[in-house]
C-alpha cells in the first residue's frame, strides 16, 4: 500500500487485509492498558455494561461512518471534510483528529515503551514467585534515562514503519501474531480465573453495581469505545480511504468492533482476578496498575519459572506488536494530511510529526516517578500522562465522534452515506437502525455527557 497524494489511491490487497489493518489499529493498547485502568476506576461491572453498550450504540455506528466518509472520498480526514463540505469550516474536523492523533501518540509511545523495556525483563528472569512488581515498575518508570530512552526507541520505529515501507511486511506478520496474542490472553485468562481468591475479583468485575453509574462513568465509557476503536480523530477515515469499492463496510465493522471488544473483556478477565488474589487493590491505579499486576500473575504460570519467562517474554513481545500497529495508524493520520494537503514528501513529514510527538511525549515519560510535579499535577491531581490520555485520548475522541455522527447525519445526509456503503450491489444490514443511531442518538448522547462534564468542571459535581 502506498499512499500519495497525485496518483489514483491504491487499495487494501483484499478485504481481509483491510479488516486485519483496522484491527491492527483497534488493537492495541487501548484494550490491555486502557480498558482495565479505566473500568478499574469507574466501578469494574458497572462500567464493563456501559462500555458494551457504548461501543453498539456508538461505537460502531461511528466507524461505519468514517469508513463510508474515508472511502467516498478517499482522502484523509482534512480534505475528506474539504471535498464533501467545501468552503465550510468542517475541514478543522479533519485538523481536530491530526492534532489528536500526535499528542494521544505521544504518550501511547510512553506506554509502548514500558512494553519494549518489559520483554527484556521477561527474558531476564525477574518476575519470579512472590518478587514486588510494584517496585519494579517503580523503579523503571522512575529512571529518567530509561523512560526517555524507550519513548525515542520506540518512536523511532513507528516512523520508520510509516516512513520506510515496510508497512506490508508488518501486516503480513500481524495476521500470524495476534492470533498469538489472541491465545496468549486465553491462557493467562484461565490461569487467572483459576487462582485463589479471583472470585472476588470476578464479581467486581462481572457483577455491575448499577449504582455507580453516572455522567462521568458514561464519558469514560464511550470516550474509552472511542479510543480502543480508534475513532473520533480520522484514523478509520484515512484507513476507509483505501477500502476497495467493492467491500462490504458493514461487515468489516462488525468484524472489527467484535474483535476489539473481545479482546478488552478478556484483559479484564486476566487483570481484575489477579489484582484480587495477589491484594493489590484498585487504589494503586494509575498508568502503571496493568504492568503490575500482569507481571505478578506470572510467577503463578507453570511451570516456574519458564513458565513466567515464555509467557511473560511473548506476552510482551505481542503486546508491543499490536502497538506499533496502531502507533502507526496515529502517525498516518498526520502523515497523510502532510502528503495529501502540503505536497510534502511521506519521510519529511513522518519525521517532523514523529520527533513532535517525541518531545511532546518526554513530560509523559517523566511523569511516572522521575520529576515529582509531573507525577503529581498541581491542581490536577494526576500525573501528566493521565491528563493527556483523559483529554486527548477521552474527551477529544467523544468531540471529534460527535461531530462526525453529526456530519454524516445531518450534513453530508445518511442518504449519501448509504449509497457509498451500497456501492457494487452490496446490501446495507442495519440501513434504518443506523441512520437513527447516527442522526438522533450518537449526538444526544454525546452532547449530554459532554455537557455534564463541563458543568462538573465548573460546579464540581455533574448533573447525572
Ligand atoms: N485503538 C488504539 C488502541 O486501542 C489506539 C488508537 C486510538 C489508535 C485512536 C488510533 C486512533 O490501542
Amino acid at each position: 500500500m502506498e499512499m500519495n497524494g497525485s496518483q489514483p489511491r491504491e487499495n487494501w490487497g483484499s478485504k481481509l487485509a483491510f479488516i486485519m489493518a483496522a484491527a491492527g489499529s483497534a488493537i492495541g493498547l487501548g484494550n490491555i492498558w486502557a480498558f482495565p485502568t479505566n473500568a478499574a476506576a469507574n466501578g469494574g461491572g458497572a462500567f464493563l455494561v456501559v462500555y458494551l453498550i457504548c461501543v453498539v450504540l456508538i461505537g460502531a455506528p461511528v466507524m461505519l461512518a468514517e469508513f463510508a466518509i474515508g472511502r467516498a472520498t478517499q482522502r484523509n480526514p482534512v480534505g475528506a471534510f474539504k471535498a464533501l463540505a467545501p468552503k465550510s469550516g468542517w475541514k478543522y474536523l479533519g485538523g481536530l483528529g491530526v492534532v489528536a492523533g500526535v499528542v494521544i501518540l505521544s504518550f501511547y509511545a510512553v506506554i509502548a515503551g514500558w512494553t519494549v523495556s518489559y520483554i527484556f525483563k521477561c527474558l531476564a528472569g525477574t518476575f519470579k514467585p512472590g518478587v514486588d512488581t510494584a517496585a519494579i515498575f517503580e523503579q523503571m518508570s522512575g529512571d529518567p534515562l530509561n523512560a526517555i530512552g524507550y519513548l525515542a526507541a520506540f518512536m523511532a520505529l513507528s516512523v520508520y514503519v510509516v516512513v520506510g515501507g515496510v508497512r506490508q511486511g508488518i501486516e503480513r506478520w500481524t495476521k500470524v501474531l495476534m492470533p498469538i496474542l489472541l491465545v496468549l490472553l486465553v491462557l493467562l485468562g484461565i490461569r487467572a480465573v483459576t487462582l485463589s481468591g479471583a472470585g472476588a475479583g470476578l464479581a467486581f468485575y462481572l457483577k455491575p453495581d448499577f449504582s455507580l453509574i453516572n455522567g462521568k462513568v458514561i464519558l469514560s465509557a464511550a470516550g474509552q469505545a472511542f479510543f480502543s476503536l480508534s475513532l473520533g480523530m480520522g484514523t478509520m477515515i484515512t484507513y476507509g480511504s483505501y477500502i476497495a469499492k467493492k467491500d462490504d463496510l458493514v461487515s468489516s465493522t462488525l468484524w472489527v468492533s467484535t474483535l476489539d471488544t473481545a479482546i478488552a473483556i478478556l484483559a479484564g478477565l486476566i487483570i481484575f482476578p489477579t489484582l484480587f488474589h495477589a491484594g493489590l487493590g484498585l487504589q494503586e491505579g494509575g498508568p502503571g496498575m496493568v504492568f503490575v499486576v500482569l507481571t505478578s500473575l506470572l510467577g503463578e504460570m507453570p511451570p516456574a519459572p519458564l513458565g513466567g519467562i515464555i509467557f511473560g517474554t511473548g506476552f510482551f513481545l505481542l503486546l508491543g506488536i499490536a502497538a506499533i500497529t496502531s502507533s502507526v495508524s496515529l502517525l498516518e493520520v498526520g502523515v497523510a494530511y502532510i502528503v495529501d494537503e502540503r505536497k510534502i514528501s511521506r519521510k519529511k513529514a513522518g519525521l517532523f510529526l514523529g520527533g513532535l510527538a517525541f518531545l511532546l511525549g518526554i513530560p509523559s515519560a517523566l511523569g511516572n516517578g522521575a520529576v515529582s510535579w509531573l507525577t503529581n499535577l498541581p491542581v490536577i491531581g494526576t500525573d501528566f500522562l493521565s491528563f493527556l490520555f483523559e483529554v486527548f485520548g477521552q474527551y477529544a475522541l467523544a468531540i471529534g465522534a460527535l461531530f462526525i455522527s453529526i456530519f454524516v447525519g445531518w450534513k453530508w445526509g445518511v442518504t449519501n452515506a448509504a449509497a457509498e456503503v451500497e456501492l457494487e450491489g452490496n446490501a446495507f444490514r442495519f440501513h434504518q437502525i443506523w441512520s437513527f443511531l447516527i442522526k438522533f442518538v450518537c449526538p444526544t448522547v454525546l452532547i449530554v455527557i459532554l455537557l455534564n462534564k463541563v458543568w462538573t468542571l465548573i460546579f464540581g459535581r455533574g448533573l447525572i
